[in-house]
C-alpha cells in the first residue's frame, strides 16, 4: 500500500508571552521568525508564530501560540520534546551556548547512537539539538550561531506515550511509517528512507500522568506531517476512515497550508499538512518573513481589532530583510543541475 506521507510538516506548541517566545528562538535557538499571524480558530486573539530554516522549508517549521491567558499541564499523550539536527561535533558550542544564556539543560546524552542535548524555553517547553552528519539543508546563521554549528530543520518530535501498542498500530496501518529501532524506552519510526526530518521518536513512558491536550502554555500541542496535495489529504482522511479512526476532521484552510486533523490512540493530535500555492511567501516576500503581523483574507477587515488585543513586539533587526541567494521555491523541486534551456540549438 502506498502512504501519502512524506515526512515532519511542522510542530505547533503553545508558548507564554509572544515576545520571551521571539527572543529565545531568534537568539538562542538561532531560528529566524518566518510568519507572524494569529490563530485561526476559537474567540479570543493569540498570535501564531512561525519560525524555521533559511529556506523556510516544511520539516523545519515550528509555530508556537504564545498562551500565557491559559497554563499547560506537562504528561503523557503529548509532545515532550522537538529535535533540531545540527552538525556533527557541535554539541558542545551547544552546551557552553546554553550556559551563557542561562537555560537549562541536561547536559550531553545519546540517543540511537547520536549526541544530543534536552534544553528548556522559558515557558517550560522542551526542545533538542541532536547531531547527524548527513543533513544539508540549510540553517538560518546569527552572530552566535554559525553555519557550522547551527540547527539544519527538525529531526522530528518526541513524544510520550503510556501504552504503545496502538499508536504502533496507528503509525504503521494509518500513516505507513516503520519502526525502526528501540533504545532503552525510546522506539524510533521513521517515514520513507527516514533520517531527519521524516523521524518520531516515542518515549513509553507507562507511569507518567497524562497531560492536557487543549492549547495551554508550556506544552505541545500537534505535530503535523507532510503531504504533496489536497488530493492526497483526502486519500489519508479514506485511509483513517477504512480503519476505523472516524474522528479525521474535515479539510481546513490554514492559508499556508490545508489540514486535515486526526487524534492518535496515545493522544498526540496529529494533522496532515498540504503546502499551497506559494508556502510562506504567498503574503510576503521570502526577504521579509515574519516582519510584519499578516492576517488570512477573512480576518483583515478586523485587523484594528485584533491588535488590540494582543501583546506589542519587536523583531530582532537580526531577522531580516536579507539578502539571500535563491528565492523561496512555490514547487516542490528545491534543487536542480541544468544541462540546457528551451531554446533550439544553433548548428
Ligand atoms: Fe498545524
Amino acid at each position: 500500500m502506498n502512504y501519502p506521507v512524506t515526512g515532519i510538516h511542522h510542530i505547533t506548541v503553545c508558548a507564554s508571552s509572544a515576545q520571551e517566545d521571539i527572543d529565545f528562538f531568534t537568539q538562542v535557538v538561532g531560528q529566524r521568525l518566518i510568519k507572524q499571524t494569529i490563530l485561526f480558530d476559537g474567540r479570543y486573539a493569540h498570535y501564531h508564530l512561525y519560525y524555521a530554516n533559511a529556506n523556510a522549508e516544511p520539516g523545519s517549521v515550528y509555530t508556537t501560540f504564545p498562551y500565557k491567558r491559559v497554563p499547560g499541564r506537562k504528561g503523557s499523550g503529548q509532545i515532550e520534546a522537538t529535535a533540531y539536527t545540527v552538525p556533527k561535533g557541535s554539541i558542545s558550542f551547544w552546551v557552553e551556548h546554553l550556559d551563557r544564556h542561562k537555560v537549562r539543560h541536561g547536559g550531553k546524552k545519546e540517543r540511537f547512537g547520536h549526541a544530543y542535548v534536552r534544553f528548556e524555553h522559558p515557558s517550560g517547553l522542551e526542545l533538542e539539538v541532536i547531531e547527524d552528519p548527513n543533513d544539508k539543508r540549510k540553517g538560518w546563521t546569527t552572530s552566535e550561531i554559525t553555519r557550522d554549528v547551527t540547527t539544519h530543520g527538525f529531526y522530528g518530535p518526541v513524544l510520550s506515550v503510556r501504552e504503545l501498542a496502538e499508536q504502533e498500530r496507528f503509525y504503521t496501518e494509518a500513516l505507513g511509517m516503520k519502526k525502526t529501532g528501540v533504545d532503552g524506552n525510546a522506539h524510533r519510526f521513521e517515514i520513507g528512507q527516514g533520517g531527519a526530518g521524516k523521524t518520531v521518536i516515542v518515549m513509553h513512558e507507562p507511569d507518567k500522568p497524562q497531560g492536557s491536550w487543549g492549547f495551554g502554555a508550556g506544552t505541545g500541542h500537534h505535530m503535523a506531517l507532510e503531504v504533496g496535495s489536497d488530493e492526497e489529504l483526502a486519500e489519508q482522511k479514506g485511509i483513517y476512515e477504512e480503519l476505523g479512526y472516524t474522528d479525521c476532521s474535515e479539510i481546513k484552510d490554514r492559508n499556508y497550508f490545508h489540514s486535515i486533523y486526526c487524534r492518535s490512540p496515545a493522544g498526540v493530535l496529529t494533522e496532515c499538512a498540504a503546502t499551497a500555492e506559494g508556502a510562506f511567501t504567498r503574503d510576503e516576500p521570502h526577504t521579509e518573513l515574519g516582519q510584519h503581523l499578516l492576517l488570512p483574507p477573512w480576518f483583515e477587515s478586523r485587523r484594528e481589532e485584533i491588535i488590540a488585543m494582543l501583546e506589542p513586539i519587536r523583531v530582532p533587526e537580526s531577522n531580516g530583510p536579507v539578502k539571500v541567494e535563491h528565492a523561496l521555491p512555490v514547487s516542490r523541486r528545491t534543487d536542480a543541475t541544468f544541462v540546457g534551456g528551451d531554446k533550439a540549438k544553433k548548428n
